[in-house]
């Protein structure tokens, strides 16, 4: 059994069934959502979509921590490189590998690209995540728009994390179209009231998205098995 467990905004860890712990965004310390702290949280490897604070997050110190192998774009993981995270694994979006979890490959996701704390030097665009692992597959759609690419998903995605928040990323209408695109068996909502800014009821969402699919509310801290 795989359990996915929400920590408020973007953040989340699977562990699979062998044990082997992925942390996604690791948005921890400053993150107004997060139940659990940095310096508690375990990662065998991390996974990031881009390099705003609020995804980028904790990354650095948790892998210097732990020993995890941060999993990204190049650019980010050479800027991870830069502050001094031993273990990294830089790809592009498009691009798969094999990992002895499973398989990640990165997607095109349409949003900005700074690195936080770092003036604009490294820049990357965001992308999405599509883990394959143990016969399931897993989207963790990043930060982005509604974009056309998303449909290349389609039939290729089990559990899909998605946006909802609006003003930085896909609001809930969006987000139930890309439902439409993508045809997710089951689709958790993230990266909303974090913030006054992206405030939503997450209701909306599963009212809009109706029987298409699955909607699993979490709320932070929260688990969910399968
Ligand atoms: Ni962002
Ligand atoms: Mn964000």
């Amino acid at each position: 059994m795989a359990t996915l467990t929400f920590h408020g905004h973007a953040a989340c860890t699977v562990r699979t069934d062998d044990g082997t712990c992925l942390v996604i965004d690791p948005f921890f310390d400053d993150n107004p959502a997060s139940d659990v702290r940095a310096g508690d949280v375990h990662a065998d490897y991390i996974l990031v979509t881009h390099g705003h604070g609020d995804h980028l997050g904790d990354c650095v110190s948790i892998a210097k921590r732990t020993g995890a192998t941060v999993i990204s774009t190049v650019e980010l993981v050479g800027f991870c490189s830069a502050k001094g995270v031993k273990r990294v694994h830089g790809m592009n979006i498009g691009g798969a590998h094999a990992f002895p979890f499973g398989r990640v490959k990165l997607t095109p996701a349409a949003h900005g690209g700074s690195v936080a704390g770092d003036d604009g030097t490294h820049t990357t665009p965001c992308a999405g995540i599509l883990i394959e692992f143990d016969g399931r597959r897993f989207y963790h759609a990043g930060d982005t728009a509604l974009i056309m690419d998303l449909q290349l998903l389609r039939g290729r995605v089990d559990v899909a994390l998605l946006p909802i928040g609006d003003n930085f990323t896909m609001g809930p209408e969006d987000a139930a179209r890309a439902v439409d695109m993508i045809e997710p068996r089951v689709v958790i909502p993230i990266h909303y009231s974090t913030w006054p800014i992206i405030q939503q009821d997450p209701e909306d969402f599963k009212r809009l998205v109706g029987d298409k699919a699955l909607v699993e509310i979490l709320a932070p801290g929260a688990s969910w098995d399968f």
